[in-house]
């Protein structure tokens, strides 16, 4: 039902929340809940997940990292005058919710707790605590993390930002004042959080099969529908000269001068000097739809390119182009969502990557970060559904190693490293 209705119009925007209160972290933790150190006899779910969370989870240090002297810095520049108290920070570093929507137990400082993910628990916690099915669950306000294209939605709501929420998106300013660059792939960021929850029989019994590679598919479609929204949000439009930058690719103007690469762009025959638009998602999904759906493949790839050459003509060409590239999107969803994935698809699709991944001097970064990031969901998908021998699997996870550490930083990415890596990847593809 959430999923239609993300395709209906609303990927992308901010989800429907349910109204009610957070409860705070403590809620879920205690040890017959959340908190236990090992599954209790019966349970269909780890139980360690507050433990997972608190100990290897990010998210869980995402407050106390404002209290950070780099915090600090990046408050400074931006004239804030602190970064724990500031809602720019709070809104993405916390569980950020109103105060009258905060339960006795709620604590700012637990950073992006179980609610931020899973919505307020206030409305379904009764019944929850009883036993009541997921499905149960979901009617009484539990957000879906578990469709793929929801999670993508509520992930990329802190992972790139809400397009329309000047408090909740980070702009080049923030960049520049020395916020880190911020990439995501559903897939590879579901297993890096790192995942709290294991898909085994009682899992797929409860909640369906699911396939790395169509999470990495939905989650290609989101990101592109979220970064148009972006640029067809008027609060990114030009402001005196320039749009909003932080929806170009770095590299187009971030390189040093030592380092020449006067060419026109291959992928998208402009001409040399011009500023692409971040692409990264687009191109990833041109790759997934050629195979899936081969038609509405092509109609992204025209709007693509035309979203590109708008850049040479006006912001309100660039808008126009946006739109149609959305929609080649989100027209692609149900596609995507009801593909059953073969071994031959995923071959392909590997080999797919591997031919539009960014390659010689100019290789983008972000394009680098999202090869990297979907061969990665494709080794996963083809390791879980073993379309790969054990010695297979090896092989192109240690091919993985190099590629991860060529696009580990993007201040010192060097597009030779990744190149070569991939090279090495290539050989490991099984045919
Ligand atoms: C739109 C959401 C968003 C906003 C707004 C935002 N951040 Fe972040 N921030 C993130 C995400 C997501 C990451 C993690 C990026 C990654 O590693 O992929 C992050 C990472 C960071 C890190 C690095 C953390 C680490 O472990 O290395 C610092 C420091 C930081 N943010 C500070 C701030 C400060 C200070 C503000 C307010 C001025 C702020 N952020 C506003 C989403 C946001
Ligand atoms: C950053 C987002 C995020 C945060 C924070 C988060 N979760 Fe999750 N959680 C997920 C995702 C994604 C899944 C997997 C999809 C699904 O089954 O819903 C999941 C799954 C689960 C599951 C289901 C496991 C199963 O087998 O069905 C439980 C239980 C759970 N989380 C509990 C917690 C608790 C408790 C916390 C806080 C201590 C927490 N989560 C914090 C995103 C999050
Ligand atoms: C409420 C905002 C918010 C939501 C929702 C959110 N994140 Fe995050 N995430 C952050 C912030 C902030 C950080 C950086 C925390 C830090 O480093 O201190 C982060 C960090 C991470 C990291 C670590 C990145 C790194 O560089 O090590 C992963 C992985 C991640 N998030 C995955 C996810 C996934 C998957 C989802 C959706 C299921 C999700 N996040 C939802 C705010 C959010
Ligand atoms: C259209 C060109 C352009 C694009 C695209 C662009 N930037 Fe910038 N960036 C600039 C300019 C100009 C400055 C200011 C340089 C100065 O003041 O010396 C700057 C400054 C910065 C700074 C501060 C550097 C410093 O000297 O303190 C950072 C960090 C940064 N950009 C990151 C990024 C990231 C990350 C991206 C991609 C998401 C990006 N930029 C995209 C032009 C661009």
């Amino acid at each position: 039902m959430l999923l239609l209705l993300a395709i209906s119009g609303q990927a992308g925007a901010q989800p429907a929340e349910n109204e009610g209160r957070h409860l705070g972290v403590a809620s879920c933790a205690g040890g017959n809940c959340h908190g236990a150190v090992e599954r209790l006899k019966g349970s269909s779910v780890e139980q360690n997940e507050y433990l997972t969370w608190s100990h290897r989870d990010k998210h869980s240090k995402a407050y106390s990292v404002l209290l950070e002297e780099r915090s600090l810095r990046i408050a400074r520049n931006l004239g804030l005058p602190d970064a724990k108290t500031s809602e720019l920070c709070l809104n993405c570093h916390a569980d950020n919710v109103p105060q009258n929507r905060r339960g006795p137990t709620f604590q700012i400082t637990d950073g992006v707790g179980c609610e931020a993910c899973h919505g307020g628990a206030e409305k379904w916690l009764g019944e929850h605590i009883s036993g009541a099915s997921h499905q149960r669950n979901l009617e009484r306000g539990m957000y879906p993390t578990n469709q793929p294209a929801e999670r993508a939605v509520k992930c990329l709501s802190c992972h790139f930002g809400v397009e329309n929420d000047a408090n909740k998106f980070v702009t080049h300013r923030i960049m520049g004042a020395g916020h880190p660059y911020m990439g995501f792939e559903l897939d590879t960021y579901t297993a890096a959080q790192p995942a709290h929850f294991k898909v085994d029989e009682t899992y797929v019994k409860r909640k369906g099969p699911v396939n790395d590679v169509q999470v990495w598919a939905l989650g290609q479609a989101v990101g592109l529908v979220k970064h148009m929204d972006a640029l067809m949000d008027p609060q990114h439009g030009p402001k005196g000269v320039f749009p909003e930058l932080v929806l170009f690719d770095c590299q187009s103007c971030h390189h040093a001068m030592t380092q020449l690469r006067w060419e026109p762009r291959s992928s998208t025959r402009l001409p040399p000097g011009s500023v692409d638009i971040n692409d990264a998602y687009g191109v990833m999904l041109r790759v997934i739809a050629a195979r899936v759906a081969p038609e509405a493949g092509k109609s992204l790839s025209q709007h693509l390119l035309a979203l590109h050459h708008a850049t040479t003509e006006g912001w309100a060409a660039v808008q126009r182009e946006a739109g149609a590239v959305r929609k080649a999107a989100e027209d692609l969803m149900p596609a995507l969502a009801s593909h059953n994935f073969t071994r031959d698809d995923m071959k392909a699709l590997m080999e797919g990557v591997i031919a539009v991944a960014p390659s010689g001097d100019d290789a983008a970064y972000s394009g680098a970060a999202q090869v990297t990031m979907g061969l990665s969901s494709i080794v996963a998908a083809m390791k879980s559904l073993e379309f790969v021998t054990a010695d297979q699997a090896k092989a192109m996870n240690n091919a993985m190693n190099p590629l991860y550490d060529a696009v580990a930083h993007d201040e010192v990415y060097q597009p030779a490293a990744f190149v070569s890596a991939l090279q090495q990847f290539k050989k490991t593809v099984p045919q």
